[in-house]
C-alpha cells in the first residue's frame, strides 16, 4: 500500500495558524527561534500546560533542553504598528540562527520569572518550566508547566496565512535556505537520508 502523501499534507499543513516566538536562556546565552508548533498541553484551567516541538538541529533546542525553561509568545496582527514590530520579531528569530550572531540583541526584553527573556513588542505570553520531553529523534517535544503568563498590549493574535503576505521576497528565500539543512538533518536523524 502507497501511502497518500496529498491527502497527508492536506490534512495536518496548517493544523496551528498562530506563529509563536519561542526564548529561552542558558547560562547566560539567550536566543530564540519562531514555531508553528506550539499548543495547549494540559485541560486543567488553574495549572496550564504548554507543548512546543523544536527541531534538533536549531540551536534553540539545545538551550531550551538544557536549560529546561522557555517563553512562548503570540504576536499581534493589529494595530498596524503592532504589525510591524511583530514580522521584524518573525524575521529576526525565524529565519537565521543564533549561531551565527545574537538574534535577541536588537529586540527589547526582560527577565520571566524563570529568566527567560520577555519579548516587550509580543502581544501575550507564557513562561514554561519543562516537566516532560519526548525525543522524537528529528525534534523534541517539551512539555511544561506553565510559571508565568502576560498580555503585553490588546490586538488580534497574527496567523501565519497573512503573514506570509507581507513578509518580503528575499527574506522568504533566507529562510528557504536556512530550512534546507534543518530538513536534511531531520532526514538523518530519522534515517532517512538519501
Ligand atoms: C513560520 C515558522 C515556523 C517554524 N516552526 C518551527 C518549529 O515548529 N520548530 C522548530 O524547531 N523550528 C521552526 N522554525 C524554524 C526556526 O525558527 C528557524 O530554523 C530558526 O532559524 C532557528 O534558530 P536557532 O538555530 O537560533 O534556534 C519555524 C520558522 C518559521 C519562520
Amino acid at each position: 500500500m502507497t501511502l497518500d502523501l496529498e491527502a497527508a499534507d492536506y490534512t495536518l499543513s496548517g493544523l496551528r495558524p498562530f506563529p509563536v516566538a519561542v526564548t529561552t536562556i542558558h547560562e547566560g546565552r539567550a536566543n530564540g527561534l519562531m514555531s508553528l508548533s506550539a499548543g495547549s498541553g494540559s485541560i486543567v484551567p488553574e495549572a496550564p500546560r504548554v507543548t512546543i516541538s523544536l527541531t534538533k538541529y536549531n540551536l534553540t533546542h539545545d538551550l531550551v533542553s538544557a536549560s529546561g525553561v522557555f517563553v512562548m509568545h503570540l504576536l499581534a496582527a493589529t494595530p498596524e504598528p503592532a504589525l510591524d514590530a511583530s514580522l521584524k520579531i518573525l524575521m529576526g528569530l525565524g529565519g537565521s540562527s543564533g549561531r551565527d550572531g545574537d538574534k535577541l540583541a536588537s529586540f527589547d526584553t526582560k527577565p520571566g520569572v524563570t529568566g527567560a527573556p520577555i519579548l516587550l513588542d509580543a502581544l501575550s505570553y507564557v513562561e514554561g518550566r519543562v516537566v516532560g520531553t519526548l525525543d522524537a529523534e528529528e525534534n523534541t517535544i517539551f512539555l511544561a508547566d506553565v510559571v508565568g503568563a502576560g498580555r503585553l498590549r490588546d490586538g488580534e493574535r497574527l496567523r501565519m496565512g497573512p503573514a506570509w503576505g507581507k513578509l518580503p521576497k528575499d527574506w522568504i528565500e533566507q529562510y528557504e535556505a536556512n530550512h534546507e539543512p534543518q530538513l536534511a538533518s531531520a532526514r538523518r536523524h530519522r534515517g532517512l537520508a538519501k
